[in-house]
């Protein structure tokens, strides 16, 4: 689909590869963004400059996905969106076995899956509504191999990548399309505290663009990704054992 005059609601959005993807919708001819975050306040305070810089017409709406009540207000006030970016989730550096409780994996398949379920389950009915539109979900590397320096969420983003699939066959008959997209380490603050060479959120909203205009399903931008996605078709048990050299700090 065309970004130029698409009607797109992105979650996540105050921070981040989220407000990149704004920016670049805003900047490429969207019709009307709908920028969701958890706290609009806190963001017009710290971001007035960035907001009187944006170009198009962006609004922001309050939603964590987390919460039911915000996804039903979000569909009343969104029901001309033909573009779903999910784009909010959480990483808490938690391994498997290292960490104290389940409590940690539980929160990051709570948002990083079942929200993000939650908001494709809510948003499905509105991109029917407006000819089929597209659904874009920010998976990771780590749905493709598991990291246990994050094991717990590249669990939730394999879960992810699964469901991506799944909703991209229930919504065919709906000519709806569903593109994953896999980042490597991108320079936000989920990954302030991995040394190595990283994207910029930047080059990831401009690569997501050009994938929806492509229609393309899986998605490798930065550099890492795309070295990644090549050594893992070609030998995945040898990605497998590198990744699993990284461990969780707890574990030592
Ligand atoms: N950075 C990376 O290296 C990297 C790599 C691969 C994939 N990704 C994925 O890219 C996406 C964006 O991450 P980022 O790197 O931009 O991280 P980030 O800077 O930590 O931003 C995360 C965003 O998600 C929002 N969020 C978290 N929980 C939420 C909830 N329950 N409801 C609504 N919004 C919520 C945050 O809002 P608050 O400010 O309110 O917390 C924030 O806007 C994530 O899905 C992440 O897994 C990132």
């Amino acid at each position: 689909m065309k970004i130029k005059n698409s009607i797109a609601f992105v979650t996540g959005t105050n921070r981040g590869i989220g407000q990149a993807i704004v920016t670049a919708l805003a900047g490429s001819g969207a019709k009307k963004v709908y920028a969701g975050m958890r706290d609009i306040d806190a963001f017009k305070r710290g971001s007035a400059n960035y907001l009187q810089g944006l170009k198009g017409n962006v609004e922001l709406v309050p939603i964590d996905i987390t919460n039911q009540d915000h996804i039903n207000s979000a569909v009343q006030k969104a029901g001309d969106v033909n573009l779903l970016i999910n784009n909010a989730g959480i990483a808490n550096y938690s391994g498997l076995i290292a960490a104290d409780d389940l409590d940690s994996a539980r929160q990051e398949m709570e948002v990083n899956y079942f929200a993000t379920l939650a908001m494709i389950r809510a948003f499905a009915p509105v991109l029917k509504n407006n000819g089929g539109g597209a659904i874009v979900n920010i998976l990771s590397v780590a749905s493709l191999v598991n990291f246990p320096l994050l094991g717990s969420y590249s669990a939730s983003k394999a879960a992810l990548y699964s469901l991506t699939q799944g909703v991209r066959a229930e919504l065919t008959s709906q000519g709806t399309s569903v593109i994953g997209v896999f980042p490597g380490p991108i320079e936000t603050d989920m990954a302030k505290d991995i040394h190595m060479e990283k994207g910029s959120p930047a080059e990831i909203a401009k690569g997501t663009l050009a994938a929806i205009e492509k229609n393309e399903e899986d998605v490798f931008i930065d550099e890492m990704a795309i070295q990644l996605r090549k050594d893992f078709f070609s030998d995945p048990k040898s990605v497998e054992r590198q990744c699993g050299e990284m461990l969780p700090l707890a574990a030592g």
